[in-house]
C-alpha cells in the first residue's frame, strides 16, 4: 500500500493561489505548493493541517484531499505526496525559511515555466473540480519522461497514518538530510568519528562495515557531506539497541545529537518495538530528555557476557 511520506497543499482565494519560490532541493528556485514532511503515525491531513500553519501562518481545518502524486527516478527516492487545496478568507500570509510565498493567478501557476512542471499536470484538473487521481511521474537524467494519470488505488486511504519504509526515510531540515539510506553513507567520514569515539576506537574497517550492513543505520548530512551517524541494531520487532551515536565535532551542538536520537526512537516506537536499550558514559541527559529513557529499572535481571579473549 502507498503510504505518502509528504503533503502538498494549494491554498485559494479568489482567482489566486498561494506559490512558495523554493529556496532548498528538491525543485530549488522553482515554485510550488506548500506542504512538506509528514511525521511517522501523522495522517496526511493532520501533517497539511500543521504545514500550512508552520509555512504560511493560516489556520486550515478542512483541506480537501485532491489526489496522490506519486514518482520515480527523480532526485529523491520513490515516494507519494498527498495533495490538498483550501480556501481561505483573506491573503495576509507570514513567511518562512523554505523559501518566498506570493498570490500568483491561477492560470500562471497551471502554466507558466517557473513552476514546477508536474504541476502542469494536475492543479488544471483539481481547480477544474476533478475528483481524486493519482498521477505518477517518471524521471530519468533530470527529465520528465512519462506521466499516468489513473483512479487511485483500491487499499489507498489518505487518512492512514503515515508508515514510512524506513530503509528510504529521509527528513530534511534546511541544507540538512536525515536518511535511513545506506546507499548514502560516507564510509570514510563514519571510520573517522568512531575512530574519535572512545568505545570503537579499536574497530576495524571491516568491522564497521558488516556493523552497517547488519545495523539499521541513520546519516545526517550538511550540503552533502555527512556529519553525524547513529546505529541501530534490531530484529525490526521486539527489541532494539541505539548504539555509536556521534555527530563531527565541527557540527555539535547544532541539534544533530537530539536529530539522531528522535529518529531512532520514532523508528522504534512505528516497529512496535517495546524496549530499546543503549549504554552511555556521560551523555544520559540526551537520551533521557528527547528519547524518553530511563535507568535500568531492575539491573540485577540483566546480564553480560563477553568474549573469553575479551579485555
Ligand atoms: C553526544 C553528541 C552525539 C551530542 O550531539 P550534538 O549534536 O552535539 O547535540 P545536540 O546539539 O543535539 O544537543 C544535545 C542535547 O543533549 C544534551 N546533552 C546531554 N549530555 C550530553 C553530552 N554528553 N554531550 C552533548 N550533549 C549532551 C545537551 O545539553 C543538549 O540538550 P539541550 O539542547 O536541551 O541543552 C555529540 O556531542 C558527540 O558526538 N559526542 C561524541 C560521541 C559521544 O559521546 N556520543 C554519545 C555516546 S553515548
Amino acid at each position: 500500500m502507498i503510504s505518502p511520506g509528504f503533503t502538498l497543499c494549494f491554498l485559494l482565494n479568489g482567482d489566486d493561489v498561494l506559490m512558495l519560490h523554493r529556496r532548498f532541493p528538491p525543485n530549488q528556485g522553482l515554485w510550488n505548493g506548500v506542504g512538506g514532511h509528514i511525521e511517522p503515525g501523522e495522517t496526511p491531513q493532520q501533517a497539511v493541517i500543521r504545514e500550512v500553519v508552520e509555512e504560511t501562518g493560516f489556520t486550515v481545518d478542512r483541506p480537501n484531499f485532491a489526489g496522490l502524486l506519486t514518482w520515480d527516478g527523480f532526485e529523491i527516492p520513490p515516494g507519494g505526496i498527498a495533495i490538498y487545496t483550501a480556501e481561505v478568507p483573506h491573503r495576509e500570509f507570514v513567511n518562512n525559511h523554505e523559501g518566498d510565498l506570493a498570490w500568483q493567478p491561477r492560470d500562471w501557476a497551471c502554466t507558466a515555466p517557473e513552476v514546477v512542471d508536474n504541476i502542469h499536470v494536475f492543479l488544471p484538473r483539481i481547480l477544474a473540480g476533478d475528483g481524486p487521481l493519482q498521477y505518477h511521474f517518471s524521471y530519468r537524467d533530470g527529465k520528465r519522461i512519462k506521466d499516468t494519470i489513473s483512479e487511485l488505488p483500491e487499499d489507498f486511504d489518505p487518512e492512514t497514518p503515515y508508515a514510512p519504509d524506513f530503509s528510504y526515510y529521509e527528513e530534511t531540515r534546511g541544507e540538512n538530510l536525515l536518511s535511513f539510506d545506506k546507499d548514502r553513507l560516507q564510509i570514510n567520514k563514519i571510520e573517522d568519528f568512531l575512530g574519535a569515539c572512545y568505545w570503537a576506537k579499536e574497530r576495524s574497517l571491516e568491522m564497521i562495515q558488516n556493523s552497517i550492513h547488519n545495523s539499521e543505520c541513520i546519516g545526517i548530512y550538511h550540503q552533502g557531506k555527512q556529519v553525524a551517524f547513529a546505529r541501530l541494531v534490531t530484529d525490526k520487532a521486539t527489541f532494539a539497541w541505539l548504539c555509536d551515536v556521534v555527530v563531527d565535532e565541527a557540527f555539535r551542538g547544532k541539534g544533530f545529537g537530539v536529530w539522531l536520537v528522535e529518529a531512532a526512537c520514532d523508528y522504534c516506537d512505528l516497529h512496535g518495538i517495546q524496549q530499546s536499550l543503549l549504554a552511555t558514559r556521560d551523555a544520559h541527559e540526551l537520551y533521557k530528555k528527547y528519547g524518553g529513557y530511563i535507568p535500568l529499572e531492575s539491573p540485577e535481571k540483566w546480564l553480560i557476557r563477553f568474549r573469553p579473549d575479551y579485555n
